[in-house]
């Protein structure tokens, strides 16, 4: 009977959106508005403030997983005017809601919004026979507003009804606490006292395709604080103390990543107490943390075991020390060795009649805004009887990509004075204006048999 006054209870908040409402009396405050909320671990929410369970007859409750707040959806987005689809072959929740449509597939950090594709830091997952779902990505996509107190360990969503709003953000939404990644999903995180780690982050990050972040500390190091050959130096009691010295707020958002190329220089064999820091206050669990250094002439390896120790949940990799003249290959040579290209690479399948393309793309801005338009439909042709071409149906933006190669059968690009996609099934000239987007893992027997709509998304 309980359950059957919170159903009612809730439809009357609903109807009370539209002029044909059902429940008479609403105050002007209710009229055009929904706040809906949540609390973690709680299978109860309240609509307008109304209590109803979130998942009927189910007890499910938001949960949080990675840093993210996952949340049964199905009652949310329908008391929001919406609805929602499963389909249990491809595991795939769809979500409809005002002309947009959300899909997600679960324990996939790949999500779509209409067509375009975004990689979400905590993958949708089904705890108990229940999907649970990422509400932060879905209420901005959604244009609903979310609050969150740390505190209560509440959410709030909001959202305003009424021409003037419709459309319209209720509040901005905290991307910062709670975004998408974006499709470079490494950073290179760094600490340098004298600029010689900077140096060689920067080198780090442009053969890695990876976004940079400095850690900066709040006080910063003199020469006198880094004389280490002075026991009474800043550097050195910092470190007998075993203190964490205060560091800024990064510009970035470190949850949104999966890899952390972290770079230091060692001191006294070890990390510095900045970079320890950095370790104790954000939560690493789940990342793979790629250590690399400068330093006089001390290696790595020593320093790895107080990683381990401060980020007991992320996978350390071998790490790898660099000079003033470290070459690009020697970085790569690290980056490939530790499986760093195959962990971070996008792959995209094109599904042609004879059998399914899988091509591996490049870090390059090129091939992200390649992804950004997928899922997509392509239209092969052959091309001098060495290349298929399609044309994407919007230009892709290949202006900060480097461009110039010889194409390789199973070599995939974009030619860019007529913006056309080129698959390589034999070998090719060298072109000054070939970008280059990525090649063919698997099924580059196929490509000779493309021809005609080719549907092409995110593997
Ligand atoms: C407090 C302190 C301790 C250091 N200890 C070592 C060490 O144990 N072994 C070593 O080879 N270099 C050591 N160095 C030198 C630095 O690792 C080296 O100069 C590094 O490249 C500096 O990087 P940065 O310019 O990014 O700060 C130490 C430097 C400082 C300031």
């Amino acid at each position: 009977m309980r359950k059957i006054m919170s159903i009612l209870l809730v439809l009357c908040a609903v109807f009370s959106l539209f002029p044909i409402a059902g429940c008479a009396a609403q105050t002007a405050e209710t009229e055009n508005r929904i706040v809906i909320s949540l609390q973690i671990g709680n299978p109860m929410m309240t609509v307008n403030g109304i209590a109803a369970e979130i998942d009927p007859g189910r007890g499910t409750s938001p949960v949080i997983a990675g840093e993210r707040t996952l949340v049964p959806i199905r009652s949310i987005i329908e008391t929001m005017g919406g609805t929602v689809a499963w389909e249990e072959d491809t595991q795939t929740a769809l979500l409809a809601y005002n002309g947009d449509e959300i899909r997600l597939v679960m324990d996939s950090p790949t999500a779509y919004f209409n067509e375009e594709v975004y990689v979400l830091d905590t993958a949708p997952t089904i705890i108990h026979d229940r999907t649970l779902l990422p509400i932060r990505f879905i209420a901005e996509k959604f244009l609903f507003s979310v609050e969150w107190d740390e505190a209560e360990q509440k959410i709030t969503i909001t959202k305003i009804y009424g021409d003037e709003n419709l459309n319209q953000p209720v509040t901005p939404p905290e991307t910062e606490e709670e975004g998408i990644a974006s499709f470079a999903r490494a950073v290179v995180v760094y600490f340098s006292a004298t600029g010689n780690t900077r140096s060689l982050a920067e080198k780090i990050a442009e053969s890695a395709g990876a976004d940079l972040a400095e850690i900066i500390p709040k006080v910063p190091y003199t020469s006198d604080d880094l004389d280490y050959s002075d026991d009474q130096c800043r550097a050195n009691q910092e470190i007998q103390s075993e203190a964490r010295p205060e560091i800024e707020e990064f510009a970035v958002s470190v949850s949104q990543y999966d890899i952390i190329l972290l770079g230091y220089p060692i001191w006294w064999g070890q990390c510095p107490p900045a970079v320890r820091t950095f370790l104790d206050s954000y939560d690493l669990s789940g990342k793979t943390i790629m250590p690399f250094c400068t330093s006089g002439s001390t290696g790595i390896d020593g320093s790895l075991a107080k990683i381990k120790e401060l980020a007991p949940e992320s996978t350390v990799t071998q790490g790898f020390r660099g000079t003033a003249t470290t070459q690009e290959e020697q970085i790569e040579q690290w980056l490939k060795d530790n499986s760093y290209l195959t962990q971070s690479m996008v792959r995209v399948r094109l599904k042609s009649q004879s059998g399914d393309i899988i091509i591996k793309l490049n870090h390059n801005n090129a091939a992200k805004n390649f992804v950004n338009q997928l899922p997509l439909s392509l239209d092969f042709q052959d091309y001098s009887q060495t290349e298929k071409i399609a044309y994407p149906p919007e230009e892709i933006d290949v202006s900060d990509t480097e461009r110039g190669f010889q194409p390789q059968a199973g070599d995939f690009a974009i030619y860019a004075p007529w913006g056309n996609l080129a698959l390589f099934y034999r070998d090719g000239e060298y072109a000054s204006s070939l970008v280059p987007l990525g090649s063919v893992e698997s099924g580059e027997e196929w490509i000779a048999e493309l021809d005609g709509a080719i549907q092409a998304e995110v593997e």
